[in-house]
């Protein structure tokens, strides 16, 4: 087996490295002076089974052509078997035609990763579970669910917790972690009653009395999160946390969260924490290192990687 790192998130692929206890195989990644890029695997891939870490975050178009142009690379240097080892999807969010002329890029950015020669895909909580049969080879979406349930033991009083979708597109995903806890659950409405009018968060649920928990995939401008902390407060809770997969938290959003009543932000290190994360009091970030590397060892060997979602 041979894991080759792409440069969007090195400190990922180098503690999966670790967990596998094999070192990052040796590649290059420059630009031309016009910025094109140029790859060179270092060492012989012949015959191997080769995973290429690669989260497909922002910069989101430069990191998605340079996984492209490593798996090109390895496959015309003969690489048995490659697997694209995307912990963020990005382009996830546009996943069906949500108006007229407008496209389906998470359609198309699996269409190109295929079409580069990825024989398989491993992601982490996407978007839509579906964008798993956009692609036509086996593709593994494995959930860091199970790593936040540890840490929701870790720091919360189990029988005063309720659950919370901020939106009903995520309420599969937060019903799953309140089963967890047989706690109860709560979803907000998210209503734009006129066009040029702004958003009415409907709480739907009892909250009051209640330590919240919001779970959602991703946190971009953390909009979204910020005002269903309020919701949630104005409703009664006691307090509110938020468990998200993908840190994406573009422009001022750390600052937008540093300044809101949310007790705690916990992401996953699915994309590279910036400096202002890692400075921030309230954000913390839980490694899917160990998920990541347990799934490449058991792809590697052809065993099932189900017990994982457990
Ligand atoms: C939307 O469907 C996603 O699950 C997130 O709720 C959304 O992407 C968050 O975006 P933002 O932080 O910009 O509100």
């Amino acid at each position: 087996m041979k894991l080759v790192a792409g440069n969007s998130n090195r400190p990922l692929a180098e503690a999966i490295a670790a967990y596998l206890n094999i070192p990052l195989a040796k590649c290059s990644v420059r630009r031309f002076a016009d910025m094109e890029i140029f790859v060179e695997i270092l060492e012989n891939v012949r015959g191997e089974d080769v995973f290429v870490i690669q989260s497909t975050s922002y910069p989101a178009n430069d990191h998605l052509m340079e996984l492209l142009i490593m798996i090109d690379a390895l496959r015309r240097a003969s690489a048995k078997r490659i697997t694209a080892v995307v912990p963020y999807f990005g382009y996830a969010r546009q996943d069906r035609k949500a108006g007229p002329r407008t496209p389906i890029s998470a359609k198309l950015v699996a269409n190109i990763i295929e079409q580069a020669g990825a024989d398989r895909v491993l992601t982490v909580d996407l978007h839509a579970g579906q964008i798993q049969g956009f692609f036509d080879i086996p593709t593994d979406n494995l959930y860091a669910q199970p790593v936040m349930v540890e840490d929701i033991k870790k720091n919360f009083k189990i029988d005063k917790l309720m659950v919370v979708s901020p939106d009903v597109g995520g309420v599969v995903r937060a019903r799953g972690l309140a089963k967890r806890f047989d706690a109860p659950l709560a979803i907000i409405d998210k209503r734009r009653e006129r066009a040029g009018e702004s958003e009415v968060m409907n709480v739907i649920g009892e909250v009051e009395g209640y330590s919240c928990i919001l779970v959602d995939d991703i946190v971009d401008s953390g909009g979204t999160l910020c005002n269903a902390v309020d919701a949630l407060l104005k409703g009664g809770a006691t307090d509110v946390s938020a468990y998200i997969t993908h840190g994406v938290l573009s422009g001022g959003a750390v600052a937008r969260i540093s300044s809101s009543e949310m007790n705690s932000l916990v992401i996953t290190d699915s994309l590279l924490p910036t400096e202002a994360v890692r400075v921030a009091q309230n954000v913390r970030v839980l490694t899917i290192a160990p998920l990541l590397g347990e799934a490449i060892a058991r792809t590697s060997g052809e065993k099932s990687v189900s017990s994982l979602f457990d």
